[in-house]
This record gives C-alpha cells, sequence and structure tokens, in this order.
C-alpha cells in the first residue's frame, strides 16, 4: 500500500517509518482532511536532569510491570520545544486542506507553549478538548490531581459548518487499561475514535508521531483513512500490526454501522 493509494481513496492506511518532517515535506499540499497528533510533549521532568532521561524513567510508574520501548524527541526544553513545534505545525497546515481541523495533546504543563505553537505555525486555535483519565491516575496527597490532558483543536482557516459531524462533546472521560496500552504514553483507542469524528466521514487523518498506532486504530474504527510517521522501528513494526488486526477484523458496508464501525464512502458489501 502506498502514500499515493491511501490519499486517492483506495486503501485505508499506510505508516512511514522515518523522521517527521522529513515525511511531511512528501506529502502534497492540500491532501489531508484532518491532522490528529500526539507529539512527544518534553514534560516529564522539570529540570534539565529528567529531561534528557530515557523517556521510561519518566513515564513509567514505579511498579509497573509491563516494560514498553523507550521512544525519541522527549528532550527539549519549552523554547526549543516551540521552535521545533513550528516547523512540523506548518508543513502539516501545508498538506492539509483548506478548513481543515488539527487535533493536538498536550498536559497542562505545555498547554501554553502548545496553543503559542499551534498558532504560529498558521492554525486557527479553537478549542481545548478534556481527556479525564479519572480519579485513580497520579492523586497527591493534598493536591488536586492531574488527571486530565488536552487536546488542543483549530482548523486551517475558517471551518464550515458540517452538518454530518453533528454535536460532539468536549470532554472524554476514560481511565487508561493496561490491555489498550502500547506505547509508554499510549493514548485509548476509543478516545482516538472518538477524536476522529471530527474529521469528514471516510476523510485522510494524518499524525506525524504516530508511535503504536492508536490514532491509525481511532482512525480506521470511525471509517477514515489513516497516514502516520513514526522514527521508532519497533513502534513503527508495532503499529502495522494493529492496524492490519483491525482492518482484518473490520466489516464493511452496511453492517460497519451495526459493529460500531463506520463505512468508507462507496462501501456497499
Ligand atoms: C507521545 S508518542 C505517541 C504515542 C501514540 N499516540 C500512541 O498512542 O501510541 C510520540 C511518538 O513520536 C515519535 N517521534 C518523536 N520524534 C519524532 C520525529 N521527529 N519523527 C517521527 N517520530 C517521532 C516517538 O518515537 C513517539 O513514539
Amino acid at each position: 500500500v502506498s502514500t499515493a493509494e491511501v490519499i486517492a481513496g483506495t486503501k485505508r492506511w499506510h505508516i512511514e517509518q522515518g523522521e517527521s518532517l522529513a515525511w511531511l515535506l512528501t506529502l502534497p499540499s492540500n491532501s489531508a482532511d484532518a491532522v490528529i497528533c500526539d507529539p512527544p510533549y518534553s514534560s516529564g521532568g522539570q529540570y534539565r536532569g529528567d529531561r534528557s532521561s530515557k523517556t521510561g524513567n519518566k513515564y513509567t510508574l514505579s511498579g509497573t510491570e509491563v516494560v514498553r520501548p523507550d521512544f525519541a524527541g522527549d528532550n527539549r526544553d519549552q523554547r526549543a520545544f516551540a521552535h521545533w513545534c513550528n516547523l512540523w505545525l506548518s508543513e502539516a497546515l501545508r498538506v492539509a486542506k483548506s478548513g481543515a481541523p488539527i487535533v493536538q495533546f498536550s498536559d497542562w504543563r505545555q498547554l501554553p507553549t502548545t496553543t503559542d505553537a499551534l498558532q504560529a505555525g498558521g492554525w486557527v486555535w479553537r478549542g481545548v478538548v478534556v481527556w479525564d483519565k479519572t480519579g485513580g491516575s497520579r492523586p497527591a496527597m493534598g493536591r488536586f490531581t492531574a488527571q486530565c490532558e488536552y487536546a488542543l483543536w483549530g482548523s486551517k482557516g475558517a471551518m464550515p459548518d458540517r452538518l454530518e459531524i453533528g454535536c460532539l462533546p468536549g470532554v472524554f472521560r476514560q481511565a487508561v487499561k493496561q490491555d489498550d496500552k502500547y506505547h509508554q504514553t499510549g493514548k485509548p483507542t476509543n478516545l482516538m475514535k472518538f477524536l476522529a469524528g471530527i474529521c469528514d466521514p471516510g476523510g485522510l487523518i494524518l499524525d506525524p508521531f504516530c508511535g503504536s498506532g492508536s490514532t491509525g486504530a481511532g482512525a480506521l474504527l470511525a471509517g477514515r483513512r489513516f497516514l502516520g510517521c513514526e522514527v521508532e522501528p519497533e513502534y513503527v513494526a508495532l503499529a502495522r500490526e494493529r492496524l492490519a488486526a483491525e482492518e482484518a477484523g473490520m466489516v464493511l458496508g452496511a453492517k460497519a454501522a451495526e459493529a460500531g464501525q463506520l463505512a468508507l464512502p462507496g462501501e456497499t458489501s
């Protein structure tokens, strides 16, 4: 399956192994219907020493039994993070169609920097969707629990009203389940399916930092197409395996809605 086939709509998905900015530069202008991405937040430490340590030390709670591979690009300070985001956000803007939505994850520490970067990249910032991981996550005595992550969203210029999308809620509540977590910072599949709903039905979703493929899995389940890029070979292999399994279990056409999935336009059987 090639990138061109996914863009043309004859195939559902493709994942490239490589560096995301170089990958974005190869994609045609005005070809993606949405960008949904989860770049490394570079947030897992307050100090220089924490930033440069392995991601497993930053994002894996002590006592966790499942060992997941480390990942790239999580060592920038805030200014460098903002500069770097500008580079790929500008290129993603070129690849997106006019009016296309963008959704970008952030935690509370990087929220101000990320909203600046999104707008510096040329996107119109439109709001913040809250992912409430529920009360069990990282409780701290005498403090408010940091139980949410945030999905900033916006668009490439003006956004048309799209009746077929309907009104989407601004909060998604779901605890992390270990058997649905494939990456140190893996996002729940259902969360990604929910967010894929912002893309036009059957449309193409881009994720330049696709990790274990959660955005892709959500996109397929929501009847959208998917193009992803990831630099770490272990995660590329995992993401490809996951999407192949997802696709093999997919039902087409009329039966898709019954199974909680949406069909691609033109699917009849
Ligand atoms: C926060 S994780 C994404 C996790 C993903 N949402 C999931 O659920 O599995 C960010 C990913 O971006 C990858 N990455 C970092 N810098 C990159 C770059 N310059 N090009 C491509 N991938 C990169 C990392 O290796 C990591 O897997």
